[in-house]
Formats: C-alpha cells, structure tokens, sequence
C-alpha cells in the first residue's frame, strides 16, 4: 500500500465527480468514484479510505444515508458532506449525524485541500499515539512495575541483572513506592518463577507467633498448636520467600533467622530434627535498617546477612517524571474496575499531582486516582475531581481576575470555547457536551472567532 491518502468521491454528476478526482490526483492523493449512495456504501465496506468526499443530493440513495450507513460501518472514516446553498439546513443535521465538515457549492478545491490536510495531519497523530504508547510500555515498565524517571530506570535495570541469581536481597523505602511488587518481580524474573512465591508480614506478628509462622511448629508445641503445622520457609522452598517489614522482627527471632540463613535448613517451633530448604530471601523495610543497627534494635550480622544486595527505592516525590506516566495507568485501570470511560486528565490535573510531596507515595497516587474516576461526571479529570488539598487557593482567584479584565459578553464566551476545548484536546463533540450546545453551534462559534488549536 502506498501512504497517499486514499479519497472516495461519490457524486451522481459526472462532471463533479470527475473534475474534483482530477484535482485530487493532482494535489497527490488517491481518488476513486462512486456514481451513487449504493455503491459508495459497498466501496467504503471493502476498501481503506482516508477519508469520503459525498454529495448530499443523490437520487435514491442521498449523501445522509451514506453517513448513517459508513458511520456505522466504518466509523474511523471521516466525511465530509457537499451541498449546494439551498441545503445548508441538511447538512447541519449532517454535522448532527457526525460529519467531519460540510463545503457548500460552489467551492474552491483549495477548501477540500485545507480539510484532507487536517485530516492527515489528524490520523498522523493518531497513529503515532498508538506506536508511541507501544513503545512506551515496552520501554518504561518492568513486571507490573512502570516507571520512567532515571532513578526507576536504573532500579530496573539493577534487578534485571540480579534477579537471575539467589543472592538475598534487602529492598529500603518509604511506604508505598512498591517494595512488595518489587519483590515479586524480582522473583517472577528469577529462574524460580515456577515455584511459590510466600510473603510474610513480619510487622503484624508477635514474637511467639512470627517464629511458629516462619518455621512451622510441632504437635502441642505452644497453647493452641493442636496440630504440626510446616512454616513459610518450608512452603517458599523451591521458590523466593518475602520478608516485610523486616525491621519489626524482635532480637530473639533475630537470632533463628540469622540461623536459618547461614545454614539454610529450618527447625520447627518444638521439634529436634531439621529440613533442608532451598529459598530465595528477599526482605523489606520501610526504616533505615542501618540506623536501626546502630541503635542496637536490629543485630548486625543479620544486617549484614540480608543486605548482600540493597535495593532502595525513591519515594515519588524525588522521581516526578514519573506521576503522568503512574496516573495515566492507574487511570485505565480504575475505568476498568469502575466500568468508566474517563478518557484524560486536564493539564491543571496533571500539574496538581505532579507538584504533590506523596507522603504515602504511589499507593497514594492510586487512591486519589481511584476516587477521581469514582466521582468524574465527565470523560476528563479536573482539579474538581481531587481531593480538597490539591486545589490551589489561588486558582479562583486568578480566574476571577482574569475574567474581570476582560470587557464584553464575546470575549468570555470566547475565552470559555476557547479553555474547554483545549481542556478536551480539541474534540469538538465532547467540548459541545460540557458547554451544553450542539456541535454545530460549537462549531460556528470556532469560525466566528477563528479559534484553531495552536492559538
Ligand atoms: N512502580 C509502580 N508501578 C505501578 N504501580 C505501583 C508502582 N509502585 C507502587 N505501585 C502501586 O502502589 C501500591 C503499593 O505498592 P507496594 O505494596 O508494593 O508498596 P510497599 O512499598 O510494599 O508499601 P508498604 O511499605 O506500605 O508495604 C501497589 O498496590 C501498586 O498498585
Ligand atoms: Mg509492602
């Protein structure tokens, strides 16, 4: 195929038809004729279009029933409908039916030349949207794990290289930037990936209880150990056992781990004999561990025994780049989860987010994410959508001022077209949808005070 836009021409007159493909094939397009609503119908079912040319007035078969017929048949094909003066009226009801524009006769070519431009220029854009979005979830995630900012990218890169080995890692952050889906991702990218995958919330625990939970226990080994019962050790084994919130292991505990590590086989809680397993370890801690040795609450062979390989992973605020990106996922999930179809988030939003300090980090970002798309009313996210601290105080105020400066009803209105369509990046039908006015008078509007998108 060659990469000229291809144009359908349908018109009942010969002499239209022929002179406006002429002008096309000169202007370096593809043109192809239909002499009539019928066969244009079938052309535009079997063939690639770039776009119709059609005539409204057609015997039998008119240029609106082509519309209806190709919009649902093709509904990427943009339209443009021709009429003579006289049907102006019809041809707003074919803007109503979704026509990408109307020319009346008689019209310059140049006219036609300017639309097809735009429309090119259009489906460029589109397709490059849909390589660029491949290109960026190829490029910018790991797992399920998603991040472009340098300081991701190289965290990325390091578990690529350590992940195939069984060396101990030990993953630092703040709560919240993805130290357990790390983890997981460390082991799916591990030759272990077939074998389980055991994580064990050390925090939650108390001392008694962590030791029964990691190695098992016996029989009758504590009240209420009724029966033997094999620990998380025993059930990683084969396979990578992660350990959260390492930091808030007792110094008791500290010691069988430490134990276990070195000799890598477990004893269970009130048992003699011993079972050697083969278990990946990967730890996690949102304190400094290191600060936490110096304090004397953590034991610094056990440090030194988990921290063979040290991951840590920024907090949000110091990796900004890669808010946008995080939001835009979280986004398409939650209009999954929620059955939504928000479609984008406003400039101002983005901004909002991104100048946020995310104490509680990326899970943070999901959650307000997630409330957004649950009270959008619209298929774009504005500041309104946020929680109340993200608002600037100021906002209104600039508005206000803005506003007030400026003299007529027209420049308002002008202004207002003007925000809302560039909030809705330039899409016309939904633009109309929030001003509450049809797209033709939206349209009109855009002509009479010749708004254009780089304006
Ligand atoms: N890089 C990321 N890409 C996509 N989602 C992420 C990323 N980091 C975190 N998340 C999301 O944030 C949530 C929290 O991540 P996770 O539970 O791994 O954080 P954590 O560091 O273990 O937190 P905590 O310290 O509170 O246990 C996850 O459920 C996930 O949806
Ligand atoms: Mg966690």
């Amino acid at each position: 195929m060659t990469d000229k836009l291809q144009i359908m021409v349908v018109d009942d007159e010969e002499i239209v038809r022929e002179s406006l493909s002429d002008w096309l094939q000169h202007a370096g397009y593809g043109a192809c004729m239909a002499p009539d609503g019928a066969t244009a119908i079938e052309m535009a079912r079997s063939g690639n279009w770039s776009a119709m040319l059609v005539d409204l007035k057609m015997p039998q078969v008119d240029g609106l029933e082509v519309l209806r017929q190709v919009r649902s048949l093709r509904p990427e094909v943009p339209i443009i409908i021709i009429t003579a003066y006289a049907t102006v009226d019809t041809a707003v009801q074919a803007m109503k039916d979704g026509a990408y524009d109307y020319i009346v006769k008689p019209f310059d070519p140049e006219e036609i030349g300017m639309l097809l431009s735009k429309i090119a220029q259009h489906q460029k854009l589109l397709a490059e949207n849909v390589f660029l979005k491949k290109e960026l979830s190829k490029r910018y995630t790991f797992h399920d794990l998603i991040g472009k900012s340098p300081a991701m990218q190289e965290v990325f890169e390091f578990i690529r290289t350590v992940a195939p080995t069984r060396s101990t890692v030990l993953i630092e952050g703040e709560s919240g930037t993805g130290k357990e889906m790390l983890a997981r991702a460390i082991h799916q990218s591990s030759p272990r990936n077939d074998g389980p995958f055991v994580a064990v919330s050390c925090g939650a625990l108390t001392d008694t209880l962590i030791e029964a939970e990691l190695f098992g226990h016996e029989k009758g080994a504590f009240t209420g150990a009724v029966c033997a019962r094999k620990g998380k050790f025993e059930e990683a084994d084969g396979g990578t056992l992660f350990l959260d919130e390492i930091a808030e292991v007792g110094l008791k505990c500290q010691v069988d781990l430490l134990r276990v590590l070195q000799e890598r086989e477990v004893q269970k809680v009130g048992g003699s004999g011993s079972t050697k397993v083969d278990v990946r370890i990967i730890a996690a801690t949102n304190k400094n561990l290191k600060e936490e040795v110096k304090s004397g609450r953590f034991r610094e062979d056990l440090f030194y025994r988990l921290n063979v390989i040290a991951i840590t992973v920024p907090p949000l605020r110091n990796r900004r780049e890669d808010v946008s990106l995080l939001a835009t996922h979280f986004l398409h999930k939650y209009n999954i989860e929620c059955g939504k179809s928000v479609q984008r988030i406003s400039e101002d939003t983005l901004a909002a987010l991104i100048e946020h300090d995310w104490p509680g980090n990326v899970r943070e970002l999901e959650n307000v994410v997630e409330r957004a798309v649950v009270v959008a009313k619209t298929n774009l996210l504005t500041p309104a959508e946020l929680p109340a601290h993200f608002r600037k105080s100021s906002e209104g105020a600039d508005d206000a001022r803005l506003v007030s400066s400026l003299r007529s009803l027209r420049d308002v209105e002008k202004l207002h077209v003007t925000r809302i369509l560039a909030d809705n990046d330039w899409n016309v039908q939904q633009s109309a949808k929030i001003l509450q006015i049809d797209r033709v008078t939206l349209y009109n509007k855009i002509k009479k005070y010749g708004l254009s998108r780089e304006k």
